[in-house]
């Protein structure tokens, strides 16, 4: 009998992990002769140019749906922010976060008619390199207004290149491509509410529905294989009702022919075959799950962030000694609270917790703490970690909203360094985090599909991070090289109720002074005018 999709998925997971004795199966050595072109194009489909325009602060109200609207959501979620270059190599980097820089994340927009796109209703392929929109079809106005979307709302289709990311890291990628998905909705997600807009991801769209929907079905090279992640509403907020869209509804958007052809990434290919079964056993079902309404996603803690989405980078380095004030430790976790932006997104209950190993905070004991997301799991963690006498003591500098524990007092470095493989910026930040998330439940009980969701969480939780550093002056890193053990050992959790999915760091970042940062594109006059007017 064949495996199971929950056994393929489950033995994807235990395959990939890393530990000290054995790392997840990579390529060894880099075949730069094979590199994938980190951009996707559809060649011979027309192009409509953004304008490279963003926004000074948060929208009070609702901003109108319109190709400048359209231009600066994209321009503060996925476009290029910089690009740095060194010993006359340049590269480019964007808004969103990728592992590795690799960005296997692509991007579509599926909208009704909107003045300088096309006439009707229609879909578009985003491209980063350009900032445009590449028409790739036509989509019939009867089925897009059977839809019954507010007035002003678009959809955002994501969808995984895996080979940009398993040239680099072999059979460990398809982890990391879903937390690179959870960055991009998330930054996604920011934009939208700096322009008063709110997301919803449509549950109910099967990966084969968006597979016809994108157009990812037919044109496909195997060994560049383009798979559909998910599909988000994005719409006015406040509104009284919320947009829930069923699997037929969504398939009933595929246009009748598609424009353009892809590009091909890489002249050569390695196979990595359980990437592509691992994709296949987390295939979404349609109308998998029941809508529901979302939190109203208070984006009190996160306006300071519309001034910071594209100044966003990574720490390569910390210095080791900066502290951080209490106040802004607590605004910067406040951030990765479910009721807050981006979260507001998700129809599913919160999975993911914060283990926090606080290192230079200032007037807080340096020790390992937990940070609970959902009160619900509380006696869970407890129960599950009882094998280990921790403190459980909430800190009485702690604020009330935050549901903090300390576990142990002491100097965590060393456990955060070690846990990640043995990088420094574990240690010489502020704090650094590892995400604990219910692992077997949710597979078992809602359906394998959910493998990268729980990812995805993360992945979003690591985009608060970014920004909540940023808006304090710091900077964070996601660190997806972690010995996945490491943390689940040293709480004292056995099997597989809870995994270690992901790992973060906050401090004060040291620049390579050896590279040269310039700015994302070359801004004709017009353009920075208008960049320079916000
Ligand atoms: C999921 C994920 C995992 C990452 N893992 C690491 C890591 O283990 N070590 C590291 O130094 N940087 C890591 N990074 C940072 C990336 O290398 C960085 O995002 C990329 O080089 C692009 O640079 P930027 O973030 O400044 O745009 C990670 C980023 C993401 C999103």
């Amino acid at each position: 009998m064949p495996p199971s999709d929950l056994n393929r998925v489950l033995e994807y997971h235990e395959r990939t992990r890393h530990a000290i004795e054995a790392m997840a199966r990579g390529p060894g050595r880099l075949d730069w002769a094979s590199q994938p072109d980190p951009f996707r194009s559809y060649e011979d489909s027309s192009r409509v140019s953004l304008r490279k325009i963003g926004f000074a602060g948060r929208s009070e109200t609702p901003a109108e749906l319109d190709q400048d609207s359209i231009s600066r959501l994209f321009f503060e979620s996925l476009a290029l922010s910089a690009k740095k270059s060194f010993a006359g190599t340049s590269w480019s980097l964007r808004v969103n976060p990728s592992s590795g820089n690799l960005h296997p994340t692509e991007s579509y927009l599926i909208t009704g008619p909107v003045a300088g796109l096309e006439g009707s209703p229609g879909l578009y392929h985003y491209s980063s390199r350009e900032h445009s929109l590449e028409f790739r079809g036509r989509i019939s106005s009867k089925s897009w207004e059977a839809l019954g979307l507010p007035e002003g709302a678009i959809l955002i289709a994501l969808s995984s290149i895996y080979w940009r990311e398993s040239w680099k890291y072999g059979e460990r990628a398809f982890r990391y491509c879903h937390l690179d998905v959870g960055h991009a909705l998330a930054s996604v997600a920011y934009a939208a509410s700096c322009l008063g807009w709110q997301c919803l991801l449509q549950e109910n769209a099967g990966t084969a529905d968006l597979v016809d929907l994108l157009g990812l079905g037919t044109i496909q090279n195997p060994e560049e294989v383009e798979r559909p992640d998910c599909l988000l509403a994005v719409f006015p907020a406040g509104l009284s009702s919320w947009p829930c869209l069923s699997s037929s509804q969504i398939l009933s958007l595929s246009p009748a022919g598609f424009r353009g052809r892809p590009n091909v990434l890489s002249g050569s290919h390695v196979n990595w075959s359980v990437i592509t079964d691992a994709s296949e056993a987390v295939f979404t079902p349609p109308d998998s799950a029941p809508c529901r309404r979302p939190s109203s996603g208070s984006s009190l803690s996160t306006h300071d962030f519309c001034r910071v989405l594209r100044q966003r980078r990574s720490a390569q380095a910390m210095d080791g000694k900066t502290t951080i004030p209490l106040a802004g430790l607590w605004r910067i976790l406040r951030a990765t609270l479910p009721d807050k932006v981006p979260f507001s997104l998700m129809p599913w209950d919160p999975m993911v917790h914060l283990v926090l190993f606080l290192h230079r905070v200032e007037d807080l004991d340096p020790g390992l703490y937990l940070l609970v997301r959902s009160d619900e799991d509380t006696g869970r963690l407890a129960q599950a970690m009882s094998a280990q006498k921790f403190l459980w003591q909430k800190p009485a500098a702690g604020p009330g909203d935050l549901d903090l524990y300390l576990l142990a007092r002491g100097d965590a470095r060393l456990a955060a360094r070690r846990s990640s493989c043995n990088q420094d910026l574990a240690s010489d930040g502020c704090f650094a985090v590892a995400m604990l998330s219910r692992f077997v439940w949710p597979l078992e009980s809602i359906g394998p599909w959910f493998y990268p969701r729980l990812r995805w969480e993360c992945g979003m939780i690591g985009q608060a991070l970014y920004l909540g550093a940023e808006a304090a002056g710091l900077r964070g890193c996601g660190i997806g090289c972690f010995f996945d053990q490491m943390v689940p050992d040293m709480l004292g959790l056995e099997g597989s109720e809870f995994r270690d999915l992901y790992h973060f760091a906050v401090g004060r970042a040291l620049d390579d002074p050896r590279l040269t940062t310039l700015s994302g594109y070359d801004l004709g006059k017009g353009d920075q005018e208008r960049a320079a007017q916000g």
